[in-house]
């Protein structure tokens, strides 16, 4: 129902206007009695071939909800009831922002795609906790939980703010993410070099430690950068002892677009996400495979529009999945079309 039906309803509406309106629906329809019946799923998405155990963790199965979708945790039972393993809430900042001016959210339907520069507009670190103690007693879900710095803390500070988010939130997070890779965020990507993000992952490691029950954390890193960083980027993770990568966030990158040159001018700065970055976000998840060796965990995301994006990040060497703008475009069959495709693939 959701692409003939409610997909073109949605479209004809401002973006950000209809994610707040699904996301509502969302919220109501998932306490209905039936829901899942309806939705018809809970067979495809409960599986021991789905089964996965990773950093200490247990997912009923591979594919999650990428960073941005949920920032203040609003939805997670939601989210939960539709299929996905795993919900990676956030990016959250410590205090609350209300990101870049509006519009600042765009379609690119020729291109299955989204730009956006929303900034990290969330509700903060207090908030966020609240939802997360609420959701705790229902979980089945991983909750991963991406932080960030915010927009008027300098970078030479940006560790504070990452270490803030960290203390307050472990006791609500399965494992975290360290976000340095929006572009949406002025001069944020600069904490991807060597020594920003060599002290930023240390000072983490070390509040980590201090833990009775260590939290994995992950990097999430941009599909823009070079094979040299990216080395350099699986020198930082062995040395600091992270846990893994979530590959990639949204590129800055404009090539190959269906859309007119003229339209994606005037949509001007942001983040590109959906098809056109499929490609080069599963190259970026086979490189870093290579770079990472066996034993760390990369999650793949970015471009995930079918089955067969899934199962081919899952060949580069991803271990867990997301989705964001495939989730936009498709709705939630998506999620069943991808679990039933892995469990075939591995039942072969
Ligand atoms: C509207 C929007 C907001 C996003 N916000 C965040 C965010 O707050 N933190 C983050 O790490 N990634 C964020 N992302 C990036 C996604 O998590 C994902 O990495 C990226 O969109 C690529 O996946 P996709 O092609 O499936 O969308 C956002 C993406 C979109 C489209």
């Amino acid at each position: 129902m959701y692409k003939p039906v409610i997909r073109p309803l949605l479209f004809g509406l401002d973006a950000e206007k209809a994610h707040n309106l699904s996301l509502s629906a969302l919220d109501i329809a998932h306490k209905l009695p039936l829901f899942e019946t309806l939705l018809g799923v809970k067979s495809q998405w409960m599986h021991p071939s789905l089964e996965r155990e990773l950093m200490g963790l247990y997912f009923t199965n591979p594919l999650g909800l990428a960073a941005g979708l949920d920032k203040n945790g609003e939805h997670i039972l939601g989210m939960q009831a539709l299929g996905f393993g795993h919900i990676e809430v956030g990016t959250v900042t410590p205090r609350p922002q209300s990101g870049n001016p509006q519009p600042r959210l765009f379609r690119l339907k020729a291109d299955r795609a989204i730009i956006n520069r929303m900034g990290f507009n969330n509700k903060g670190v207090a908030a966020l906790k609240l939802q997360l103690q609420k959701a705790k007693p229902h979980l089945d879900a991983v909750i991963g939980v991406n932080i960030g710095k915010n927009k008027d803390t300098p970078n030479e500070n940006a560790d504070q703010d990452y270490l803030f988010c960290f203390n307050e939130l472990h006791e609500f997070a399965d494992y975290f993410v360290v976000n340095v890779s929006s572009p949406n965020t002025p001069n944020l990507r600069e904490l991807q070099d060597k020594e920003p993000l060599t002290k930023l992952l240390e000072k983490l490691q070390e509040a980590n430690e201090k833990l009775s029950r260590k939290r994995p954390i992950l990097l999430k890193i941009a599909p823009d950068l070079t094979e040299e960083q990216l080395s350099d980027i699986a020198d930082i993770v062995h040395a600091t002892k992270l846990r893994g990568v979530v590959a990639t966030n949204t590129t800055i990158a404009r090539s190959q677009l269906s859309t007119s040159i003229q339209t994606v001018q005037q949509i001007g700065a942001g983040g590109l996400s959906g098809q056109p970055v499929t490609q080069r976000s599963t190259q970026v998840i086979r490189q870093m495979r290579q770079m990472l060796g066996s034993g760390k965990v990369i999650v793949g995301v970015g471009g995930i529009m079918s089955a067969a994006d899934a199962l081919e990040k899952l060949d580069a060497g991803a271990d867990l999945l997301q989705l964001y703008t495939g989730f936009v475009y498709e709705g939630p069959a998506l999620i069943t079309k991808i679990l039933k495709a892995i469990k075939d693939d591995t039942d072969k």
